[in-house]
C-alpha cells in the first residue's frame, strides 16, 4: 500500500469550484489507476468561506491547511464583496495562507505548449519553445508592509499608505530558490527591481548579487522591473529565471502568462521551508463573468496538480503522465473558449477534464 498523501482543496470563487470539480476527478483517477492514496480535505476559501463563517478563511482551515501535506486552491475574489474591508476580503484569506505558511517562493512557470503557439498574441517565432520560471517573493514587500492603511488628513484629504520593505534575508532566500531552480534548468537568473528609484530596490540588487556569489555556474543579470516586462513582450525567450518581488512579480508573471495563450493555462507554486506545507494554485483568478457557465479552462488548476505532483508528493512520474495527458488533448485540437482557434474545437471545461482523463488512460503504461 502506498504512501498516504493528505491534500487541502480550497475551490473559493467565481470558477474556482468548477476548474477544482475537473482537478478532483484526476486526483481520483490516480488513486484508481496509479494507486495513489489520498486524503482529501475541503472547505471555503475567499468571498464564499466569508458567506459561510463572517471571515476569508475560517479557523479550521487554516489547522487543516497547517496539518496538510499541501493545498491546492482555485481562486478567490468577485465584484459581490468589493464593498468588504480589506481584512476580511476574499483575497485576504489567500494572503493570510501564504503567510501563515510561510510561502515565500512563488514559483510561476510560462511554458508554451507548441499547439498554442498561435494562441499568443505575440508573433509564433517569438513564443514557441518558450520555457521561462518566474520565481515571485511571496510573504513580503509591499504587500505586507507597515504601515498600510487609509487616513483622513486634517484638511480633509484622505492618504492612502503601504509600505514597500525588504529585509536580507528574505531577499536572500528568494535568491537562493532562483539560483537552484536555474541549476536545474538553463542556469541564468535575471533579478529584476526598480534599483532607480527605490531603496529596497538598491537592497535587493545589493543582496542578489551576494547570493550569486555561491553560484559560479549561473549567470546573473539584472534588468528594471519596467523594463523587464517590454523585454517579456519583446524578446521573452531570453530568460530563464526571473526572480522579483511580491508587486513586480504579480505584475510580470500575469505578463508572461498571456505569452502562453492565455491566463488559463498558467499553473503555480507557493513553497515554504523544506518539508512544509505547499500551496498550488492557477495564476488566473475567479472570472466571475464567465463563472458557472462551463467556459472556464481547468487546465491552469489541472497543471498545478501536476506541480503538487512533482514538489510535494515526489511523483515525477505521474506529473509528467498529467502534462503530457495536456499536450496531446491540445494536439489533438481540443480547446477552451479562452484558447480558442479557428479549425478547432470548441469544448466546455467538464469535456476538457474528460479529454484529460482519457488521454491519461492512454498515455498510462
Ligand atoms: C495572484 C493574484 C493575487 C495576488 C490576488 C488574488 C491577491 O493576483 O496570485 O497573482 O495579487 O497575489
Ligand atoms: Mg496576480
Amino acid at each position: 500500500m502506498s504512501k498516504e498523501h493528505s491534500l487541502l482543496i480550497l475551490p473559493g470563487d467565481g470558477i474556482g469550484p468548477e476548474i477544482m470539480a475537473q482537478a478532483r476527478r484526476i486526483i481520483d483517477w490516480l488513486g484508481a489507476n496509479r494507486g495513489l492514496n489520498f486524503t482529501v480535505h475541503e472547505d471555503h476559501v475567499g468571498g464564499a468561506a466569508y458567506d459561510a463563517y463572517g471571515k476569508p478563511l475560517s479557523d479550521g482551515a487554516l489547522a487543516l491547511a497547517k496539518q496538510v501535506d499541501a493545498v491546492l486552491l482555485g481562486a478567490v475574489g468577485g465584484p459581490k464583496w468589493d464593498g468588504v474591508d480589506y481584512d476580511k476580503r476574499p483575497e485576504a484569506g489567500l494572503l493570510i495562507l501564504r503567510k501563515e505558511l510561510e510561502l515565500f517562493a512563488n514559483l510561476r512557470p510560462a511554458i508554451c505548449f507548441d499547439a498554442l503557439v498561435d494562441a499568443s498574441s505575440l508573433k509564433p517565432e517569438l513564443v514557441s519553445g518558450l520555457d521561462i520560471m518566474i520565481v515571485r517573493e511571496l510573504t513580503g514587500g509591499v504587500y505586507f508592509g507597515e504601515p498600510r492603511g487609509i487616513e483622513e488628513l486634517e484638511n480633509g484629504e484622505r492618504r492612502g499608505v503601504n509600505t514597500q520593505v525588504y529585509t536580507t534575508s528574505e531577499i536572500h532566500r528568494i535568491a537562493h530558490v532562483a539560483f537552484d531552480m536555474a541549476g536545474k534548468r538553463a542556469g541564468r537568473v535575471t533579478s529584476s527591481e526598480k534599483a532607480n528609484v527605490m531603496e529596497s530596490g538598491l537592497l535587493w540588487r545589493e543582496e542578489v548579487t551576494k547570493v550569486a556569489e555561491n553560484y559560479p555556474d549561473i549567470a546573473l543579470d539584472h534588468m528594471l522591473a519596467d523594463s523587464c516586462a517590454m523585454q517579456l513582450v519583446r524578446a521573452p525567450k531570453q530568460f530563464d529565471v526571473i526572480v522579483t518581488d511580491n508587486l513586480f512579480g504579480d505584475l510580470l508573471s500575469d505578463v508572461a502568462a498571456m505569452l502562453t495563450g492565455s491566463l488559463g493555462m498558467l499553473p503555480s507554486a507557493a513553497l515554504g521551508v523544506k518539508g512544509g506545507c505547499a500551496m498550488y494554485e492557477p495564476v488566473h483568478g475567479s472570472a466571475p463573468d464567465i463563472a458557472g457557465q462551463g467556459l472556464a479552462n481547468p487546465i491552469a488548476t489541472i497543471l498545478s496538480l501536476a506541480m503538487a505532483l512533482r514538489y510535494t508528493y515526489d511523483c515525477s512520474a505521474e506529473a509528467q503522465l498529467i502534462e503530457g495527458a495536456v499536450q496531446k488533448v491540445l494536439e489533438g485540437g481540443l480547446r477552451t473558449a479562452d484558447i480558442m482557434q479557428p479549425g478547432k474545437a470548441k469544448v466546455s471545461t467538464s469535456v476538457m477534464g474528460d479529454s484529460i482523463l482519457r488521454a491519461m488512460d492512454s498515455l498510462n503504461t
